[in-house]
């Protein structure tokens, strides 16, 4: 199949939003298209029809139990396909919508079952970003879109990274340029107890536990609202998702909380290889000079500054870096652990299931 890829700037979508007529009508005729949201590109199609989002379980190499997300265009229409059925849905359904969010609802008939892996539930997102917001607006069906990487891969964050996973594989793909934020959406689910609500954090992201905690100090509930990480209930993922390994780069990641007595023991095995460093610029810094003290050869060192000043850049950078080190054929890379508080938990979760050493 050939693959078309079509360059497209959010300006140019809202000024003429007919430039996105050729994927409208291919989402529309039960065809797959890559598209460009805030957090990550995603591979969409048609979630009212079972032989489309099947179509995306084969390409993704997928496995059939892990739900998709179905994005809609706007807020106003999620009771056409979920139920709302508390204060606390209707609260982060106002409040955090638009934006790089999912949360996970009662569903409704007419989404497909494949689409939500025949679970009673459909995680909705609205996502923030002019490509994403007009091509289903136009399409005029919720589109179900995984992240447009081959399962297990990092997610990509530009249509470069799509066109390596997927090229030859799906019609089209819409080139946005990079995304902006860089990782998945927080995805969240409403658990009504007796006496509280329990927001659980399926999987942590940009909005982190912090910013619903914040939320729910403003807004008045009947009962308290407790906001907790829970990827798991008695051993049991919440969110069939988890369960896999994921955001793998073809190198090893090795973690490392602090170039000690233990990295000078472990770090020489690698001494012959490729290696990739992946830090803030201090950590960056030490790191080199610390594998060239241990003998490494410096031309076999290649070197990316995480963030310049704002962390948030992490975010942005990390699958970027990750596919880039693949690019430049990389065998191990060191990644700087950051805290596990904020944004820099949800990055923590990507590193930690795409490593193989933590030092
Ligand atoms: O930012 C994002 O969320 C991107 C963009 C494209 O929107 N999409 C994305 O999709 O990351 P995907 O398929 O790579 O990840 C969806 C996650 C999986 O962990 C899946 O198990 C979980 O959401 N999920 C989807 N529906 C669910 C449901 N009904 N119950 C629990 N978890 C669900
Ligand atoms: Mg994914």
């Amino acid at each position: 199949m050939l693959t078309k890829v079509k360059k497209v700037s959010p300006e140019e979508v809202l000024s003429n939003p007919k430039i996105l007529k050729e994927a409208v009508e291919l989402l529309r005729r039960g065809e797959i298209v890559a598209f460009p949201t805030e957090t990550v590109y995603g591979l969409g199609a048609n979630a009212l029809d079972d032989k489309a989002i099947l179509k995306v379980f084969e390409i993704k190499g997928r496995p059939s139990d892990n739900p998709l997300i179905v994005h809609l265009h706007s807020k106003n229409v999620i009771e056409q396909y979920a139920y709302i059925t508390n204060e606390v849905e209707k609260h982060i359904i106002e409040k955090l919508t638009p934006g790089p969010l999912t949360i996970i609802l009662k569903k409704k008939e007419n989404i497909s079952k494949y689409a939500t892996a025949g679970l009673e539930t459909v995680g909705i997102r609205i996502p923030y970003h002019p490509i994403a917001e007009k091509l289903i607006e136009i399409a005029n069906v919720p589109v179900a879109a995984p992240s447009a990487n081959i399962s297990g891969k990092p997610s990509p964050n530009d249509a470069q990274s799509v066109i390596e996973d997927l090229s030859g594989k799906i019609p089209y793909i819409i080139d946005g340029g990079r995304t902006h934020i860089g990782i998945e959406s927080t995805v969240v689910k409403v658990n009504e107890l007796e006496d509280k609500y329990l927001v659980m954090i399926l999987r942590p992201g940009f909005i982190t536990k912090e910013d619903i905690e914040e939320l729910f100090q403003e807004v008045e509930t009947k009962k308290p609202v407790e906001v907790a990480y829970k990827e798991e209930l008695e051993g049991k993922p919440l969110s069939p998702g988890m369960k896999y390994k994921h955001y793998s780069p073809k190198a090893h990641v090795i973690v490392v909380s602090n170039i000690s007595k233990d990295f000078d023991n472990f770090a020489p095995q690698f001494k012959d290889k490729k290696c990739g460093i992946l830090g803030r610029p201090n950590f960056v810094k030490e790191l080199k000079t610390k594998l060239e003290v241990l003998s490494f050869n410096p031309q076999n060192i290649i070197t990316l500054e995480w963030c310049k000043d704002d962390i948030i850049e992490c975010a942005r950078n990390l699958f970027f870096a990750y596919r880039y080190f693949d690019r430049e054929n990389v065998d191990a890379i060191f990644v700087e652990k950051l805290n596990e508080t904020g944004i820099e938990y949800a990055i923590m979760n990507r590193v930690k299931k795409s490593a193989t050493y933590f030092i």
